[in-house]
């Protein structure tokens, strides 16, 4: 999988260096290359932002540095199916463990990290625009990581990398994780059952006596039970989606 970084900031990336993510960039399995947005401006300044058209607070990032930024991308990339430009947003849809699959199997993923109060919505548009043979020079996905704001797109750019990569075949030491966590299917989109380990009595609280038991149904049973009552504590918008 290759993986371009676009951001004013391209230091906020750093940490893809580390971990797993980090590995599978060493071992080749994911290729990164991460770009300074105003290497694509032309003035002294290195110019990014301007005022909004219609007033209002704020700035917001023009398109000229984004558009010559996406065609250095296009440019490099390979030829044959679109990349998939992913521009993290506030108003994006929202960002899920499905979507995180489904961009797991693109062969190029591209991270357009605005800043300020957003980028000129031309540079969407002209990205997602089919030519005369219908084809777009990107697939375009505006993703929001939850409701909130942060104060640019690099940290969210940073969960959805994490995210989609570790769903990479040959990234987790223990492909089995995948399976039982939090939002997989396999458990019904529930959350995750809580977990111990060693000692089996700590500060006076005991481990649950049916996980010492080793009967693998009776532990099944109880694993899908905290599931279900967390879920409901915690997540119930999610029971109503299951049944
Ligand atoms: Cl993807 N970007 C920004 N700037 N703020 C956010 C977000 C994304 N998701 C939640 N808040």
């Amino acid at each position: 999988m290759r993986i371009t970084t676009i951001s004013i900031f391209p230091d906020y990336f750093q940490p893809l260096s580390l971990s797993l993510v980090g590995k599978a960039i060493e071992s080749g399995l994911v290729q990164w290359v991460n770009h300074d947005l105003r290497d694509f401006t032309h003035d002294v300044h290195r110019t990014v932002d301007d005022t909004p058209y219609g007033g209002g607070a704020g700035m917001v990032m023009r398109p000229e540095p984004w558009g010559e930024a996406l065609d250095a991308v296009l440019a490099d990339a390979d030829p044959g199916t679109p990349p998939t430009l992913v521009v993290p947003s506030p108003s994006g849809v929202p960002f899920r463990q499905a979507i995180a699959e489904e961009l797991a199997s693109r062969q190029h993923l591209v991270f357009a990290c605005g800043r300020y109060e957003g980028i000129d919505g031309r540079v969407a548009q002209w990205a997602s625009a089919p030519d005369d043979r219908g084809v777009a020079p990107f697939d375009v996905r505006e993703l929001s990581l939850g409701d909130y704001v942060l104060n640019g797109g690099e940290v969210a750019a940073l969960a959805m990398i994490e995210a989609i990569v570790r769903l990479l075949p040959g990234v987790l030491g223990n492909p089995e994780s995948l399976v039982e966590e939090s939002y997989a299917e396999a458990t019904d989109g529930l959350l995750e059952y809580p977990v111990y380990t060693k000692p089996a009595s700590w500060r006076g609280l005991d481990v649950p006596e049916v996980l010492l038991s080793g009967h693998h149904g009776r532990v099944a049973h109880w694993r899908a039970e905290r599931s279900r009552e967390l879920t409901r504590q915690r997540r119930p918008d999610l029971l109503s989606n299951s049944g």
